[in-house]
């Protein structure tokens, strides 16, 4: 059995992946700004280095995986893409920063990492690239430079940037000798729209709600918070060791219909 930190374990996905971890009998150590064994605010630095701790004293300096869940939606509200881009981004990057030493003390090929990445990272048209690569040089101010120039816009632009920030981070860190070469496999998972309350927030806005219900889902209808757990147990099993810098769109067909011959 093996320690696995989960962040976002309060809620929806997380929660989801917390409880088929427990349940299989491995010890579990959830962050969470509420509600959790480490409860942090990761939009702050503050609270991201006090969850980056705290997770290692309770983990006794050794962990078998990581699951990267916290995470905000697209809201209205001028502060909401700075909340994004910490917690999306930051809450993820320094977060793994700190655990890889711990996550390579599990042995060669042991430990796994699931990043919560996002079908919007393909779907959603005119991201600014200028905002991608100012996360990816963790300078939010000057991502939000950028991004608050699209008004209303900003906090989807916001969300589509902090995951195709998460994404190429993922895919560039995965395949160096400081994770590949450590025996740890570093891998994202692009959920579409799956009913959580982060989704139900989305829906509470008419604006947001057409533009959810009208976007193209070839089998039709959300997904299940329940349905994203088994796949995330799955990539942190030994049945995934094959699998790394690899993002798994889980999603109904969207990515798919947008862009089939997009190779
Ligand atoms: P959720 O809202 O049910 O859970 C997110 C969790 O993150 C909550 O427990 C929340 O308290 C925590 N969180 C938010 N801000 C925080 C902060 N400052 N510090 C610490 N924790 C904080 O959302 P859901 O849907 O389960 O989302 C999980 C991940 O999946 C997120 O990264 C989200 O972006 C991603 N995702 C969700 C989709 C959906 O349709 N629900 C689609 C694609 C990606």
């Amino acid at each position: 059995m093996g320690t696995y930190a989960v962040t976002g374990a309060a809620s929806g996905m997380g929660a989801a992946v917390a409880a088929r971890l427990a349940d299989d009998g491995h010890t579990v150590i959830g962050v969470d700004i509420k509600a959790a064994d480490v409860t942090a605010d990761l939009s702050t630095p503050g609270g991201r280095t006090t969850a980056a701790r705290e997770v290692l004293d309770r983990a006794g300096g050794v962990l078998d995986g990581a699951v990267l869940a916290a995470g905000l939606g697209p809201a209205p509200g001028r502060d909401r893409s700075r909340l994004i881009a910490e917690v999306n981004y930051l809450g993820v990057v320094e977060l793994l920063d700190a655990w890889r030493p711990a996550l390579a003390a599990a042995g060669s090929g042991r430990a796994k990492v699931v990043v919560f990445s996002s079908n919007s990272t393909t779907t959603v048209p005119m991201v600014p690239r200028r905002a991608v690569r100012a996360l990816l040089d963790r300078d939010v101010p000057r991502a939000l430079r950028t991004l608050d120039r699209f008004g209303r816009m900003a906090p989807t632009f916001a969300y589509g940037a902090s995951k195709i920030a998460v994404s190429q981070w993922v895919r560039r860190e995965a395949v160096t000798r400081a994770w590949a070469g450590a025996g740890i496999r570093l891998n994202a998972i692009a959920p579409g729209a799956i009913r959580t309350p982060l989704l139900e927030q989305q829906l509470a806005t008419p604006e947001e709600a057409e533009r959810i219900r009208s976007f193209p889902v070839p089998i039709g209808g959300f997904g299940d918070p329940g349905q994203l757990a088994a796949w995330v147990v799955f990539m942190l099993s030994d049945a995934a060791d094959f699998l790394c810098g690899s993002v798994v769109f889980v999603d109904g067909g969207s990515d798919a219909w947008f862009r089939a011959d997009d190779w």
